[in-house]
């Protein structure tokens, strides 16, 4: 028999799985996130969704997208069609849909299997523990809550019960510095922050253009500030960091993009492909 072993990268930054590793495994599925495991990640991103039956899953889409998922009859759904709402479904018609073997242009790398949205519970009971019997260090958590109106007719759970859904079962999970909440929906970041202001927050915004302007929307200074990267720059990383913010851009992809931003000076990185993530 052969003795095998993964020597592990160690990022001096805090390196993130995005979906756990999008570019190489189906987004948001335990795969997805052991692989990232197995790169070194030091955080583990994902998104969530709710079932009828209050079950919280991961899941980008409040619907079972046509991009990434075949009907339990093995159809393609079309394009246009989001009537496969999670909201409306029960874990087990779920778990009918398979998420992981239809091919993604966008991640051609990605590794083809029949995969399902797994619960936000089981998905931490297997990667709690997978790092203890490989014996990795235990990684973070960057969980985002969805909730803004999309005006696509699907239904949506409001900010407040959301939050405190998901609150209650990381808490039951994982110490409170294991994980933090992040959102683009202010709404959820206000709420948490008046109601459980022990819980680290990531605010998510489209850009990095005017920070000033989206802190004083926000109305309250957020342990992260998490910016689509393209317009971020050195003074504002600096500036951002002087307020005792830290600075995590996503989705970064492409290596040397990825060196120009620790260059800046950011505090990590969210990446589809931590496999191209620079040592550091
Ligand atoms: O963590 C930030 C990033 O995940 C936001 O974009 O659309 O992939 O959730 P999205
Ligand atoms: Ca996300």
């Amino acid at each position: 028999t052969f003795l095998t072993m993964t020597v592990q990268a160690q990022f001096s930054y805090d390196l993130q799985g995005h979906r756990g590793s999008r570019g190489l495994m189906p987004e948001n599925t335990i795969p997805a996130m052991i692989k990232a495991l197995d790169l070194g990640v030091t955080t583990l991103e994902l998104d969530l969704a709710v079932t009828k039956d209050g079950e919280i899953i991961l899941s980008h889409e409040p619907y079972m997208n046509p991009a990434i998922c075949f009907t339990p009859n093995g159809e393609e759904i079309l394009p246009t069609d989001k009537s496969h709402n999670i909201y409306q479904m029960t874990y087990a018609e779920v778990i009918q849909f398979d998420c992981g073997t239809k091919f993604h242009a966008g991640f051609p790398k990605q590794v083809k299997f029949f995969a399902t949205k797994p619960k936000l519970s089981d998905m931490i009971d297997v990667v709690e523990k997978y790092v203890t019997d490989m014996g990795l260090p235990l990684p973070n958590y960057n969980i985002e809550i969805k909730c803004m109106p999309e005006g696509d007719g699907v239904y949506h759970p409001n900010p407040e019960d959301f939050s405190e859904m998901v609150i209650a079962l990381l808490s039951k999970k994982l110490k409170p510095e294991r994980f933090n909440i992040q959102s683009f929906d202010f709404r959820v970041l206000q709420y948490i922050h008046q109601h459980h202001p022990g819980i680290t927050l990531a605010m998510l915004v489209e850009n990095a253009v005017n920070p000033e302007e989206q802190l004083r929307v926000l109305g309250f200074q957020p342990q992260i500030y998490s910016p689509f990267f393209p317009a971020l720059n050195k003074e504002t990383v600096q500036k951002l960091q002087q307020k005792g913010m830290k600075v995590i851009p996503w989705t970064v992809n492409n290596k040397e993009q990825m060196e120009k931003l620790l260059d800046m000076g950011v505090d990590g990185i969210i990446t589809d492909y931590p496999n191209l993530a620079p040592v550091r």
